[in-house]
């Protein structure tokens, strides 16, 4: 069973941090990353995948660093890059045949093991049709099916469900469900329906840094009591709007059903509601803290 641990690890381009002091331990099970654009998670991704170098802090697979692993770790690895390489003019089989050399998948087991990953992501049916013909999707797909080439014991996909329609995403949470026994797969997203069911752990970044961590419960539970709902007449549902953060703005006749996320309760009329991952992400990425001083100015 693979393990990685992750030691005070930070990357900074020239004045930027992109990562700052991140420090975990992932054992078998689905890890998702979910953080706004410009979060770090892709830089966090290649350097867990070893494409990039930390400026400080370590990263440990089964207890060696990971530099220090070279191709052995390489071999143990499935990666979907954010913005994947492909050769347009090659067949989705003609590609994935040549990566399987490239990732020493024995010669006798490579056609076989090709036709199983395109059955997995649901392209057997245009296997001899040209990449370039491909849909946003049908690309995401592809780059799913050449990170689980090797079988690896870690997968790392970044943003996978970039580009997939509704259908795609579910057949995607199948895939990952039907694949994550006995292995680390991580993946990263900034859209929340894409973890919730699928991740055993929610691991939310921002600004570099793991701002909250923990299975879908035990994050919503840690903002229970600040989740509200409220039904206010149109113009006060606006003044609301402006001071708090809101996860749903529902009509119902000639009023309005918000759900507030604060630390307090917004209006005397409000009832506490149960905590969903929406309202999770609206705390931690709306700065709620902010709205609240907003408040105190007497606006
Ligand atoms: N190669 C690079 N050089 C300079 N800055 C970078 C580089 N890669 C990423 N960054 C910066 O680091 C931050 C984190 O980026 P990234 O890891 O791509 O975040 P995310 O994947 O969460 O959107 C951003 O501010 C981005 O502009
Ligand atoms: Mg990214």
């Amino acid at each position: 069973m693979p393990e990685l641990k992750l030691d005070r690890v930070t990357k900074q381009f020239k004045n930027k941090i992109a990562v700052e002091h991140v420090s975990i331990h992932l054992k078998d099970g689905v890890y998702g990353f979910l953080g706004a654009n410009g979060a770090g998670k892709t830089t966090l991704l290649r350097m867990l995948c070893g494409v990039l170098k930390p400026t400080a802090g370590e990263i440990f697979c089964n207890g060696t660093e990971i530099g220090r692993l070279g191709g052995d770790y390489r071999y143990m690895l499935g990666y979907l890059p954010q913005d994947f390489g492909y050769y347009p003019d090659f067949t989705a089989v003609r590609y994935l045949t040549y990566l399987a050399a490239c990732k020493a998948v024995p010669k006798e087991a490579a056609g076989e093991k090709v036709q199983e990953m395109l059955r997995l992501v649901g392209l057997e049916g245009e296997q001899k049709a040209k990449i370039r013909t491909f849909s946003g999707g049908m690309l995401r797909r592809l780059g799913i099916a050449q990170a689980l080439l090797n079988d690896p014991e870690i997968v790392v996909l970044d943003e996978p469900t970039s580009g997939l329609d509704p259908k795609e995403r579910i057949r995607f949470r199948n895939i990952i469900s039907a694949m994550s026994k006995g292995r680390i797969v991580i993946l990263s997203t900034h859209i929340v329906s894409d973890v919730e069911f699928i991740a055993d752990e929610i691991l939310l970044m921002k600004k570099g840094r793991i701002v909250g961590q923990g299975s879908v419960a035990d994050v919503t539970e840690n903002i229970r009591g600040k989740v509200w709902e409220y039904e206010a007449e149109a113009e006060e549902a606006l003044r609301l709007n402006d001071i708090y953060p809101v996860s749903n703005l529902k009509n119902e006749g000639d009023r309005v059903r918000l759900r507030i996320v604060s630390e307090e309760r917004p209006h005397e009329g409000a009832l506490p509601a149960e905590p969903g991952l929406e309202d999770v992400y609206l705390y931690y990425f709306e700065e709620v803290s902010e709205h609240v001083d907003h408040m105190d100015r007497g606006i």
